[in-house]
This record gives C-alpha cells, sequence and structure tokens, in this order.
C-alpha cells in the first residue's frame, strides 16, 4: 500500500492551520470589502446553483484546501475509482456505484470484464417488471391486480428507496400504494400491512447479502401473513421477488431466481438505491423516469471526474466540511431541505456520511490522529425553526449548514398551495441571511430594545451555509443531488485516508444481539456477559413475565 504521510505532519495541513490562527474571517466584513464575493463564490453545474459566499472563507482558504486535496491524492483515487481498481482495501473490493449509472456504450472493467452490459440488462429486467406490476399485468396468485408494494429491507436496501419515493411523488403512479418496511420491531410490518389485501400485495425483498437479520426475519414474517391468506405455497412466487447479490441464499429463502434482479458486491449498500434495490422506487415512477434520475447521477459524475478543482462542486463541499470538521473544531453539519418531499432526505445522508466516514483508522491500519466524519442531521427546514434552529443561532456550537431548496413547486400544486411556495423560499432566504449576517447589538438598541434585553436578542452571526438551489426536484436533480454528497464524502474520506467504503464498525453489535436474544427468549445463560447487561436482561424477563 503506498505510503501515506501523516496528514497532520503535511505542510498544507499546518498552512491552514496558520491560515487559521492568522485570520477569522467576518462575513460582513468579508462581503463589505469585496462586492464580487457573491456572485465569484458560486458554482453551476447541471441543475444546482451551489451558492457558498455565506462560508468562513477567503480564497486564500480555499487555495490552501485545494493543495492539501491535491497532495493528498483525491484525484488519483477518484480515477481509481472511475476505474474499477479495489480501492475498498478491507473488504478487496472495487467502488463503482458510477458503474451502475454509466452510459450504455461506456466500458467500466471489473478483473478485466466489463460490467456496464450487466448494469443496462439488470435495468431492462427491473423495466420489464414494472412495466407489468405497473399496467397490471403481473398479477397475483389469485388473478387480481397488484395494489400495493412493501419493500422489506434496511440501511442502504431501505432508505435510499423510501427517500426517494418520498421526494419524487408527485412522479409516482397515485393508483399504488407503496410501504417501506425497515425495523425488525413487529409493529413496522405490522402496521404496514394491516390495512392491505395479501391477494394485492407485492414484497420486494431487499438485501445485498439476503443474511440480515431483521430483512430475512420481516421477510419470513411476510411470507407467513401471505400464505396465512392465501394458503398456497405456490403463491410465493407472484408475491415475493428479491434485490440480491447473493442467489444461493434467494433460492433457499424459497424466491425464484427469475424472480431476482441482482447487483454485484462492487456496489456498496449505502451506494446501491440506483441498483436493482431502487425496484420498488421503479415501479413507482416508471422506468423512464428512473433513467432520468440515473442522468442526474452521471451528469455529476462527469462533473467530479472532470470539473477543474476550482470549479468542482462535490471536492468544493468536501473540502468544506473539512475546514469546520479539522480547523474550526464543529462537529456536526445540519442538512435542512425546504422541500416537504425531501423529509427523508438527511436521514439518508446519515447512512451514506456517517457509516462511510465514521472511522478511527487509516487505509493502512494506523489510528487516525485527526477528525473524521461528522454527526449529519437535520430535518425539513421550516420545522425545524420552530424546533432546534434557536441552537444554530444563538447557541454555543459552530454548525454549518447546507440549505436545499427550490425555484418552482412540485407542478400538482396549484391556487394558494402553489403561493405558499415564496412563503417557504422567505424563509429559506432569511434564515441563511439571520445565520450569516446576525443582528448586532447596535442594531438592537436602535430599535428601542430595553438594555436588559439587548443581549437576548443579538445575534452574533457567522454562522456557515451552502445554499443549493434547483429549479424543480425532479428525478434528474435527485440524482445529482445524490451524487453530489456521495462524492463529496468520497473527497473527504480520500483526505482523511480512511476506507469510506467498509463498514466492520456495525459488526459487534449484530453479533452481541445473536448471543444475547437466546438470554430474553428462553432465559438462558449468556457466557461472558457483562454485570450491567446482565442486571438489565434480568430486569426486562421480570418486566416482561409481570
Ligand atoms: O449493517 C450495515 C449494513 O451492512 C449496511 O451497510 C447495509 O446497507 C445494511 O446493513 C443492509 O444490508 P443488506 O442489504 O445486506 O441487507
Amino acid at each position: 500500500m503506498a505510503e501515506f504521510p501523516k496528514l497532520t505532519d503535511r505542510p498544507e495541513w499546518k498552512a491552514l492551520a496558520d491560515h487559521r490562527d492568522r485570520e477569522r474571517p467576518d462575513l460582513r466584513e468579508l462581503f463589505a470589502t469585496d462586492p464580487g464575493r457573491a456572485e465569484r463564490y458560486v458554482v453551476r453545474v447541471g441543475d444546482l446553483h451551489i451558492d457558498y459566499s455565506k462560508q468562513l472563507i477567503t480564497d486564500e482558504t480555499l487555495t490552501l484546501l485545494r493543495e492539501l486535496a491535491a497532495a493528498t491524492g483525491v484525484f488519483a483515487l477518484r480515477d481509481a475509482m472511475f476505474r474499477g481498481e479495489r480501492i475498498n482495501v478491507t473488504e478487496d473490493r472495487a467502488v463503482l456505484h458510477t458503474a451502475l449509472r454509466a452510459a450504455p456504450d461506456a466500458v467500466v472493467e471489473v478483473d478485466g470484464e466489463n460490467v456496464v452490459p450487466q448494469v443496462h440488462a439488470v435495468l431492462e429486467k427491473m423495466a420489464g417488471f414494472a412495466g407489468r406490476v405497473r399496467s397490471g399485468e403481473w398479477t397475483g396468485h389469485t388473478g387480481k391486480r397488484i395494489r400495493n408494494v412493501v419493500n422489506i429491507g434496511i440501511g442502504g436496501s431501505d432508505l435510499g428507496p423510501a427517500m426517494a419515493y418520498e421526494a419524487l411523488r408527485p412522479f409516482t403512479a397515485r393508483d399504488l400504494t407503496f410501504r417501506f418496511v425497515s425495523n425488525v420491531d413487529g409493529a413496522d410490518l405490522h402496521e404496514a400491512t394491516r390495512d392491505l389485501d395479501p391477494a394485492e400485495t407485492l414484497f420486494i425483498i431487499a438485501s445485498k447479502t439476503f443474511t440480515t437479520i431483521e430483512t430475512i426475519t420481516n421477510a419470513t414474517s411476510a411470507r407467513k401473513w401471505l400464505l396465512a391468506a392465501l394458503a398456497d405455497e405456490k403463491a410465493v412466487a407472484r408475491h415475493f421477488v428479491a434485490l440480491s447479490t447473493n442467489t444461493e441464499k434467494v433460492s433457499e429463502f424459497g424466491i425464484d431466481p427469475d424472480n431476482m434482479f441482482e447487483f454485484w458486491d462492487w456496489v456498496g449498500g449505502r451506494y446501491s438505491y440506483d441498483s436493482a434495490i431502487g425496484l420498488s422506487l421503479m415501479i413507482a415512477i416508471g422506468p423512464d423516469r428512473f433513467r432520468e434520475m440515473l442522468d442526474g447521477f452521471r451528469l455529476i459524475d462527469d462533473h467530479f471526474r472532470t470539473a477543474p478543482a476550482e470549479s468542482n462542486a462535490p471536492l468544493l463541499l468536501g473540502l468544506l466540511g473539512i475546514w469546520y470538521g479539522n480547523f474550526l473544531d464543529a462537529q456536526t453539519h445540519a442538512v435542512l431541505p425546504y422541500s416537504h418531499y425531501l423529509s427523508k432526505f438527511t436521514a439518508y445522508l446519515q447512512q451514506l456520511d456517517m457509516e462511510s466516514n465514521g472511522k478511527s483508522v487509516q487505509r493502512d491500519g494506523n489510528p487516525v490522529e485527526w477528525q473524521t466524519g461528522p454527526v449529519v442531521w437535520g430535518t425539513p427546514g421550516t420545522n425545524g425553526q420552530h424546533a432546534y434552529y434557536q441552537l444554530i443561532h444563538q447557541g454555543t456550537k459552530l454548525i454549518p449548514a447546507d440549505f436545499i431548496g427550490f425555484a418552482r413547486p412540485v407542478t400538482e400544486l396549484s391556487g394558494e398551495l402553489k403561493a405558499q411556495h415564496d412563503l417557504l423560499m422567505a424563509n429559506f432566504f432569511a434564515q441563511t441571511q439571520a445565520l450569516a449576517f446576525g443582528k448586532t447589538a447596535e442594531e438592537v438598541r436602535a430599535e428601542g430594545v430595553a438594555e436588559e434585553q439587548v443581549a437576548h436578542r443579538t445575534f452574533r452571526g457567522g454562522h456557515p451555509t451552502t445554499t443549493i438551489l434547483a429549479t424543480e426536484l425532479t428525478p434528474s436533480v435527485l440524482g445529482q443531488l445524490i451524487a453530489l454528497y456521495e462524492h463529496k464524502v468520497f473527497v473527504q474520506g480520500a483526505v482523511w485516508n480512511i476506507d469510506s467504503f467498509d463498514q466492520w464498525g456495525v459488526e459487534l453489535g449484530k453479533v452481541l444481539a445473536k448471543r444475547v436474544e437466546p438470554a430474553l427468549t428462553e432465559g438462558a445463560d449468556v457466557p461472558g456477559l457483562d454485570p450491567s447487561t446482565q442486571a438489565l436482561v434480568a430486569a426486562y424477563r421480570t418486566l416482561k413475565n409481570a
């Protein structure tokens, strides 16, 4: 493995630390002294207008950050990823979610084999199936039309399709019902199915490995629910399909491999919703819209691969995160969409970012001695304004935030509901303004506020935000946004020298849960259980049996 000098010893890192110590950018002053800042600190890519003028940076900060990116080999690693090299070192795998949206005539090789034809073959198979379900040609076992689609999966096999289904609701077949079940809490499946007719319900079992306990447990319960009503094993073939890389396990579960939509080990779970994992979404929005979404992803892939550093949007967003997390001590990053349809967007990004970059070991196995991935959080903006924005405005923490908004409401809205969009967006712009520029004590006094109230009503400002604007939330724009964040996460992982594509941190809990379960169900002794957990398990059993 290539030698990677200690990040914090690099001259580029030290230059940034010196720069931070020398300059404390004040946004009011930066705008006052640089009239071109608002126009200059903008990147336009595809349908996205990305304004970073309200960031605590100067031209020098940007130059130094780009020098750090160059020194840490971000571009070389990016090219290796696109070429299909095994950059996921701990799992010895290629990282090729970008091949999922490659044009049909592109060539992307894994171990000498062009994978693009396979990708398009699966897309064709998905399109055929989605078309049959949407048209009513694919019927259930009793001949009834499928009216309900229930995706059962967890993590990357749930969050992506669930988020995208919500995001693209105006484009969905409104005569079909879509539900997403992930939690092993039986209440999830119960609530998702209690009002559905089994004869009209299709279950999509989404699991890359097909061994994930939550998914297999829910899928088994779903099969029982179906068979309790239809009383014929043959019904499974009409009501269950699988999305997986594991044909053997899919067959073992009783799903015909003909009803399996394949993907590959070079697609990470959290990077998979534009693979077969998106089948529920494709049924919802139709194959053409799905392809539009893939085009949106591809547009950003091409931009990330070819745009110069100065105007490379994922690079910029990644480096800004490094500036705050590594040099200005920010611990979290808020993503605040001003769109009801993006209600699950930040939850999706949490897995993308935190499962990718929540690491404390470098690619070569040495511990990191610098901060890595931030806590990513947020909900749709206007709701947040009446909940936690207080802390962003006047609390003690530095919280960089991305504001995502749209110039037009979805086409379905009309009349007063359509007119409400300007009010929504007035809030959007007002918040970033208030966060950046605040309100000085003098301004508060000038309003005649009593002196003892002045401090309470002062806003210090200087809270950094990026504003991402697009015309409308279309499938292509959604693809563009997701690819933007995928590559942002990539950039940060590359600079930090961590493997952004494994997730060993989730394993221990899984193993322990398997060990603890018999203690809960049968009261069995669990060897080696620590005293605290042992006492809790005993309390649980007492309460359960009371
Ligand atoms: O436990 C974490 C994880 O492996 C995620 O990375 C993944 O998206 C999720 O579980 C689901 O895995 P699978 O698709 O194999 O069921």
